[in-house]
């Protein structure tokens, strides 16, 4: 593998997906966590693509005491989470909010998204500094989200605070033996996810008594097969929209930018063409994948790469590691907007493809656009090197010091 500024700055050192570089661990059992690692791409498309086998529902795994201990109530947080629905429910919680994502609906957020990209960059200033997540990142996708949802924008630092807690531990996960760091981790992402849930509760309760237009209230007043959808089922439903809407669209922008800092004859040649803008955004998602691990169960024994998995097992499926396997792409450690095909995994694949990926898409161009049309050089400051999710299920950075002179 190739040495990048990247590695430079500490990002692959605190990456666990980049274990998986060797052929015998495509499929491999980390046994002292309990469960299986993914890191092939045929294979992560195998499980992704085959519902039946691997089920979204992780729940049927976890101990029940670990829950208990840790004061999960499984009901309560499952109900209406389609990223842990299997079919047939999964279709049906799918397609109601297929309809509030048309391709219509999200090509009509354009000029709205130009708005507060223009606005973020005004309030920014014009110190010859940007701190591209704080100023921009993290803002535009949240402000966007909630909008869309109909919950004030203005309360992001409140959804930044409990989002936070969700995903600042560097902590892998486990289903052996839980360390005091692990659950302090699990006891701060519960606390960060319990305040999210009441947030969206009281938003869920008013449009109930006062419908508007906006997400949320059309989620409220949805029917699937006849039955409205309950109340758990709304505020866990609009709580995974808001929480997949925007800490991986936040890193999907900083990972852009950083791949055309660290590779300036792209940044060079993209400034100049921008039809090769969202080719840059997609190779920038191959190389830099913002969600890098989801998750899955077997419901029966499987093969899978050459190992058998018993059923009942969880797998992690390291979506990021897929994305630089040498049996699919050429110079898989090289950034290449111009690599086609690009069948990256950042978006997942089969039932479950991101919802969100055509507004991720757009909000990534809309935003790189206007930061080429207002700052000719962008560049990452001598000293003040980026600072990187610590979570190993992400892939992204959390701080961005950029020089605009
Ligand atoms: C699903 C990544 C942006 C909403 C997924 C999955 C991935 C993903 C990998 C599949 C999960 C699985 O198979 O278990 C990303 C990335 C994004 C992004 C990398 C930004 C760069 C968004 C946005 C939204 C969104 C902007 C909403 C506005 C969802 C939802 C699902 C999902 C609702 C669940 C779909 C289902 O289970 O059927 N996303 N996402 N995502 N994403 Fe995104």
């Amino acid at each position: 593998m190739t040495t990048t500024q990247a590695d430079t700055w500490g990002l692959h050192e605190s990456q666990f997906w980049l274990r998986g570089k060797q052929p015998e661990q495509r499929v491999h059992h980390a046994a002292d966590l309990g469960f299986w690692n993914v890191y092939g791409h045929p294979e992560a498309e195998e499980v992704l693509r085959d519902p039946a086998t691997y089920s979204s529902d992780t729940t049927r795994v976890i101990p029940k005491e670990m829950l208990e201990d840790q004061g999960v109530d499984l009901e309560a947080m499952s109900a209406g989470n389609l990223l842990q629905l299997d079919p047939p429910l999964h279709n049906k919680m799918r397609k109601l909010v297929s309809r509030a994502f048309t391709p219509k609906v999200v090509a009509d957020l354009e000029p709205r998204i130009a708005a507060v990209t223009n606005e973020m960059l005004d309030a920014a200033g014009s110190s010859g500094r940007l701190e591209l997540v704080e100023d921009l990142a993290y803002p535009l996708p949240v402000i966007v989200i909630a909008e869309l949802l109909g919950v004030p924008a203005s309360d992001r630092h409140l959804f930044k605070g409990w989002v936070d807690k969700l995903f600042d531990s560097s902590e892998q996960f486990s289903l052996k033996e839980q360390t005091e760091g692990r659950q302090e981790s699990v006891k701060k992402s519960l606390e960060g996810q319990k305040s999210l849930v009441e947030y969206l509760g009281k938003h869920v309760d008013e449009r109930r008594k006062q419908p508007r237009e906006d997400l949320l209230t059309k989620l409220v007043e949805a029917e699937v097969d006849g039955e409205k959808l309950t109340r758990n089922e709304v505020v866990n439903f609009a709580n995974v929209l808001l929480l997949a809407g925007h800490i991986t669209t936040t890193m999907l922008l900083g990972n852009a930018v950083l791949c055309l800092d660290t590779h300036p004859e792209w940044d060079e040649r993209v400034r100049a063409d921008r039809s090769l803008v969202p080719p840059a955004i997609e190779e920038s998602l191959r190389y830099l994948s913002p969600f890098a691990a989801v998750a899955r169960t077997t419901t029966r024994e499987v093969e899978l790469g050459g190992s058998t998995v018993p059923a009942d097992q969880m797998l992690m499926i390291w979506v990021a590691a897929a994305n630089r396997d040498d049996r699919v792409f050429a110079e898989p450690d090289t950034f290449d907007p111009l690599r086609d095909p690009n069948p990256h995994l950042a978006f997942g694949r089969g039932i479950h493809f991101c919802i969100g990926a055509p507004l991720a898409r757009l909000e990534g161009r809309v935003a790189l656009n206007i930061l080429f049309d207002r700052y000719p050089a962008l560049r990452t400051i001598p000293g003040e090197p980026p600072k990187f999710q610590i979570n190993p299920n992400m892939t992204g950075v959390r701080e961005l010091p950029l020089t605009t002179a």
